[in-house]
């Protein structure tokens, strides 16, 4: 019997099971996610490392609350916040001094916190504004007056440059302007903000990141407030550096379809291509290991920078890292989403061309370094056996019949404020190599699980 493995993978030998599945062929298999070994789609950037909101404040200052290992060891790359939910109402209902001001040394806190672990910093200006519940008194434009929104913008702008932000910035035009609950008035009224909006700030700061228009619905061929948006970016040139859009629920599709009628639209109206940033991802009963590795899957396999939604509030939202941390005896643990981007961070090397389930509720996220293949695999919120298929091995050197070697290991969840220690270590087992392919078994035993594979790729 032969075994193809490194030593590293089998940590202790008493979790060596050696048991030879049959492996059945590729055809007829429902609910298979694919792993393709001969195409990689470039070097791995954790893109899917990111939240809104989640570091507490600390006045003007960084956080030092969350220990650092908890940020660190998840590579956190981006957080989106604009000091929504504190006694202070925004600069709408309280003006400067009584809504503003505290709304903006929050955001000040957190964008020192992002920077001191070398993240990015999205702020959110609807929030400096106080727009959230839409029920602010006054909306940039009304009655076609935007003297209350310039004077508004001057102050942002001094602010940013007197506190020196600008480094790791990016500015937002507006949240979910295409949602009553942001946005109280019409979309053409969203449109020219938008336009004004970006002239402004690209005359005042011109090396400052634009994303937008950070749409609650994702991309859609029959979307009228895309194709008014694109229209107006188009003509007025006002293209954001980064397009930006939420993808929350099953309701929403995905990226496998929302991309590509996202490009079908930039081509209709002549946009540019630029970095896609789905500032918002995961309804709350989709923050959890499967629909983590569902989400990651998706947002790598298009480039995509994600960071997670946040369902907190008041000052939970300014807390527990978008859902990934708990709180224990006053003291921050890893919940089990926190051990599912521990593991993700640390898949390092090429990412790998995957292919989702054909419905597509299943998907995986794949990388490789040097002679070792991660995967890690997920449903959308089902509990539904699968298969993950690898191919492409024989362009390693691996011949029919080989035994390939597979480590695997069991993300459980028990909710947000539980604590959950390091991933299951289950048995090591072999697959045999037959038809250009290998075929695991993916059996959750919740809908909420997720597992990963660790696969030695030398023939021995
Ligand atoms: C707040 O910031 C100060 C100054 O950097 C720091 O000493 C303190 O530990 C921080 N406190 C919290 C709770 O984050
Ligand atoms: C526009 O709004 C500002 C205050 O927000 C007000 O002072 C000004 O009079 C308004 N202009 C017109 C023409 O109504
Ligand atoms: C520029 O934007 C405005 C909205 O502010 C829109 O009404 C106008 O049609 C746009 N111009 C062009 C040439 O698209
Ligand atoms: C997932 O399982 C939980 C607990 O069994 C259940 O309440 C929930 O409805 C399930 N979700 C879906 C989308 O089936
Ligand atoms: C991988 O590449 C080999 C040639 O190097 C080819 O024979 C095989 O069909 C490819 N497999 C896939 C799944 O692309
Ligand atoms: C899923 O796979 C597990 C493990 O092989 C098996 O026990 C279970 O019966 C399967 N469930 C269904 C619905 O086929």
């Amino acid at each position: 019997m032969r075994f193809n493995y490194l030593s590293f993978l089998i940590a202790s030998p008493a979790s060596i099971l050696s048991v030879v599945r049959a492996t059945p062929t590729t055809a007829a298999l429902p609910n298979t996610a694919t792993v393709n070994l001969n195409n990689s789609i470039g070097a791995t950037k954790f893109l899917a490392s990111g939240f809104i909101y989640g570091f507490p404040d600390n006045g003007t200052n960084a956080q030092t609350s969350i220990p650092d290992y908890l940020i660190k060891d998840i590579k956190f790359g981006a957080t989106r916040a604009g000091g929504a939910q504190i006694s202070a109402p925004g600069w709408a209902s309280g003006g400067y001094e009584g809504g503003y001001q505290k709304r903006f040394e929050s955001a000040l806190s957190n964008y020192r916190s992002a920077r001191k672990y070398g993240g990015a910093f999205i702020l959110l200006p609807h929030d400096l504004w106080g727009a959230q519940g839409g029920g602010a008194p006054q909306f940039p434009g009304d009655d076609g007056n935007w003297s209350e929104m310039e004077k508004f913008w001057n102050q942002v702008i001094a602010d940013v440059k007197d506190n020196d932000m600008l480094d790791g910035l990016v500015i937002d035009i507006w949240n979910e302007p295409d949602g009553s609950g942001f946005w109280a008035r019409s979309w053409a009224q969203y449109v020219e903000y938008y336009v004004r909006t970006t002239k402004l700030i690209r005359a005042a700061l011109p090396d400052v990141l634009i994303s937008g228009p950070s749409t609650a619905h994702s991309p859609s061929l029959d979307s009228e407030n895309w194709k008014a948006w694109m229209s107006a970016v188009a003509g007025n040139q006002t293209v954001p550096d980064i397009y930006s859009w939420h993808q929350i629920g099953e309701w929403e599709r995905e990226p496998d379809s929302t991309v590509p009628d996202f490009n079908k639209l930039r081509a209709d109206y002549g946009l540019p291509e630029k970095p896609i940033d789905v500032n918002e991802y995961g309804w709350n009963t989709e923050q959890n290991p499967a629909n983590s590795v569902y989400y990651i899957s998706q947002l790598e396999r298009h480039n995509i920078r994600g960071l997670r939604s946040n369902w907190a509030s008041g000052s939970d939202l300014h807390d527990y890292m978008g859902n990934l941390v708990a709180k224990k005896n006053g003291q921050y643990v890893p919940n089990g989403d926190w051990q599912l981007y521990k593991y993700y961070a640390e898949m390092v090397g090429e990412r790998l061309e995957t292919i989702a389930a054909s419905d597509p509720q299943f998907d995986v996220f794949a990388v490789r370094e040097r002679l070792v293949l991660k995967v890690i695999a997920g449903t959308r919120s089902l509990q539904r056996n699968g298969t993950i298929t690898i191919t492409g091995l024989e362009s390693l050197g691996f011949a029919s019949s080989d035994l390939i070697g597979v480590r695997r290991y069991r993300f459980d969840w028990n909710g947000p404020q539980a604590e959950v220690g390091k991933p299951v270590d289950l048995a090591f087992i072999t697959y045999r190599f037959t038809e250009g392919t290998i075929n695991i078994p993916f059996a959750p035993p919740t809908n909420t699980t997720a597992f990963s594979y660790e696969i030695a790729l030398r023939r021995s």
